[in-house]
């Protein structure tokens, strides 16, 4: 990937909440079809990370390039516009909508375009969304059902055919799979698997290392609001990444850990 621009260049990045040092100076790259996984203890920053690159919030510091071109997202749907797909860990779905709703919240489709008395192509969205979920293999009774009646497993796979549905430039899942149960985790590492068959870049964040080391090219190690190292999954190993994790193992006794966190020539610069 060396004489690649990345999809995504991260330098700096810094969040702090008060004294709460969440994240601190990161550095971060994907590569062109790269599917990364994040990995780090409870309260690591992972989930603030992604928060500041998806335009949830804004850094105190840092700077996020797409394509080597600096990005300010004021907001998620400016992530979103520029093909950018997002399932947070704390769900962003509405509750009393129904499936087809959810997956074409804020993007509907129209027949007719009045403005805010524009009328809606229900009957495309419909079928959209159900080619959208049997991707997922999610079965979902009654398409015009809300939300509310769904288990957390279910509205997690609305999220996910959504996100996989859209994203063009890069798609980032926050512990996707976390509630879900065996089978459901299977049919979304599918849908990644197919991610990455189709050249979508993803960022996953991960407990689970058997998932990680299935699904990902690279890893990247949080700890304690710092991003400590960058291996490749073919360079590593489950007992190697925990000891990053904890701090067991030093990053300096990794060989190429630290590279991409400082030597930004990796990649070519533009
Ligand atoms: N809005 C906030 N206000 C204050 N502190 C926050 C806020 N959001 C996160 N933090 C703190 O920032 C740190 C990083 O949190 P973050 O949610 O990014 O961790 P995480 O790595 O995603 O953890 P987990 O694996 O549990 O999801 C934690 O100490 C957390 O308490
Ligand atoms: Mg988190």
């Amino acid at each position: 990937m060396s004489n690649q621009t990345p999809v995504l260049r991260i330098r700096g990045l810094t969040k702090h909440y008060g004294g709460v040092k969440a994240l601190t100076e990161a550095n971060f790259a994907l590569a062109p079809g790269e599917h990364a996984a994040i990995v780090g203890d409870n309260g690591a920053g992972k989930s603030t990370f992604v928060r500041l690159i998806t335009g949830v919030e804004q850094p105190n510091d840092g700077t996020i390039c797409i394509d080597g071109k600096e990005v300010n997202f004021d907001s998620p749907l400016d992530a979103r516009d520029q093909g950018i797909e997002t399932v947070y860990q704390t769900l962003a779905l509405a509750e009393d909508l129904d499936v087809p709703a959810n997956i074409f919240l804020g993007r509907e489709k129209v027949l007719v375009n009045l403005g805010p008395l524009s009328i809606l192509n229900h009957k495309a969205m419909r079928e959209e969304s159900v080619n959208m979920l049997a991707t997922t293999g999610v079965k979902i009774q009654d398409m015009s059902e809300t939300l509310r009646g769904m288990s957390g497993g279910q509205r997690q796979c609305v999220a996910i055919a959504r996100a996989a549905g859209f994203a063009k430039k890069m798609i980032i899942l926050d512990e996707p799979t976390a509630a879900l149960g065996i089978q459901e985790t299977a049919r979304v590492e599918e849908i990644i698997k197919g991610l990455k068959a189709r050249g979508v870049p993803l960022i996953i964040i991960s407990h689970n290392l058997r998932q990680v080391f299935d699904l990902a090219d690279r890893i990247w190690v949080f700890r304690q609001g710092r991003i400590v190292a960058s291996v490749l999954k073919k360079d590593s190993n489950p007992e190697q990444i925990v000891g990053l994790i904890t701090g067991a193992v030093s990053p300096d006794n990794v060989p190429g850990a630290t590279d991409l966190l400082t030597a930004i020539s990796v990649f070519r610069e533009t």
